[in-house]
């Protein structure tokens, strides 16, 4: 019987250092052996967002602490291990370099392959977790970083379709929720907030709702929330401003969801009309459900990863290690971090001021 291929996978682009551990299966989905996360959360939040080199410190200080439970948690020894995968980019370079690095020592001392991972392909593979996944599909990536509806023909085969010409969709989420008071991480907390307001209070703008494709832009609401929080006064004008945010959130993603699902027709046809939504913000309810519900009115199959592989992990690392792996596409031990790194290579730069839809 043919070895069933097991990879660890490292995730260190970010505020997150996570190892993982998974089990190509002969069923549907790998098994997810092990998949440990630490989030640096307390060591940024006074800072209000990510402070680079505290981030790489904390990274080589656990890196190894992380490693070694994943692989304790895996209950394999480690010359069972057929491949390591870690992320190369896109991320902050002194974070990368660490997780990367790491990574390479783990493979050339035990003589297995490594492989280099796009972090972003990682999010775009997430779903293989936890259900049977076959190219083609329409994905959604809505991050702390990247917001995009990319058409993905097959491993590191993606046509870009729309993508927001300014903030991220996280981003977003975490600069309303500092405005409003709400502490980091911005997403959850602002989804919490939203559970006890009501979502009509504020009416907030939809930035080129009625032009620009399925191009997306959120700027022009951060500046509206700024305009509100000067004269919010209750704690309960804070609920009604989150709950008031996520509708119109919604509201711009039912909207440009149909816009991008023609757009995938155009491609595809009429077939194989499923659509995958990852990325931290994929974990909100309220969104799940409004994106589901456009799915199922456009005859489209919504498919999430599990909540708890939406935002940065290894195991989705470890996935696009072991799709790689299946087909040998190995990296050499001096693949370099790199900053910047896209899905869709060929596509047009659409950010800033000016920017013609
Ligand atoms: N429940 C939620 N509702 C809304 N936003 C959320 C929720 N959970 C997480 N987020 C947001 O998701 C983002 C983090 O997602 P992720 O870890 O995928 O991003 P990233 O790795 O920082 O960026 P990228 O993947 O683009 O490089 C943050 O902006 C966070 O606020
Ligand atoms: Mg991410």
């Amino acid at each position: 019987m043919k070895k069933k291929a097991i990879i660890l996978g490292i995730e260190s682009s970010c505020d997150e250092t996570a190892v993982s551990l998974i089990q190509e299966d002969s069923g549907e989905k790998p098994k997810i052996l092990s998949n440990v996360v630490s989030s640096q959360f307390d060591i940024h939040k006074e800072f209000g967002g990510v402070v680079p080199e505290l981030a790489a410190r904390a990274h080589v200080e656990k890196i190894d602490l992380i490693a070694n439970k994943a692989i304790k948690d895996s209950k394999i020894s480690l010359n069972q291990i057929s491949a390591v995968a870690a992320t190369s980019g896109p991320g902050l370079i002194v974070c990368l370099t660490i997780g990367l690095s790491f990574g390479k020592t783990i493979a050339y001392s035990l003589g297995i392959p490594f492989i280099g991972v796009n972090h972003l392909e990682g999010h775009a593979l997430s779903p293989k977790l936890n259900s049977k996944l076959e190219y083609p599909y329409l994905l959604l990536l809505i991050s702390g970083g990247h917001s995009q509806y990319l058409s993905v023909g097959g491993l590191g085969n993606y046509k870009r379709l729309g993508t927001t010409i300014d903030d991220a969709l996280g981003e977003a989420f975490d600069k309303t929720a500092k405005l409003i008071g709400i502490g980091i991480p911005g997403g959850p907390g602002l989804e919490k907030f939203a559970k006890k307001g009501n979502p009509n209070k504020f009416d907030l703008p939809k930035p080129i709702i009625n032009k620009g494709g399925c191009n997306l832009s959120f700027a022009g609401l951060k500046t509206a929330i700024l305009r509100i929080t000067k004269d919010i006064k209750s704690e309960q004008d804070k609920f009604d401003l989150a709950a008031s945010f996520q509708k119109t959130i919604e509201e711009i993603l039912y909207v440009k969801t149909i816009k991008a699902f023609d757009e995938y027709k155009k491609i595809h046809g009429e077939q194989k009309k499923k659509f995958v939504v990852a990325g931290g913000v994929a974990a909100n309810e309220s969104i799940r459900k409004k994106l589901i519900k456009v799915s199922k009115e456009n005859n489209f199959e919504p498919i999430f990863p599990d909540p708890s592989l939406c935002g940065d992990n290894a195991a989705m690392i470890a996935m696009v290690g072991l799709e790689k792996y299946k087909i040998k596409k190995f990296d050499k031990f001096d693949l370099p971090a790199t900053p910047r790194l896209s899905l869709d290579e060929s596509a047009k730069f659409l950010k800033g001021p000016g920017v013609k839809l």
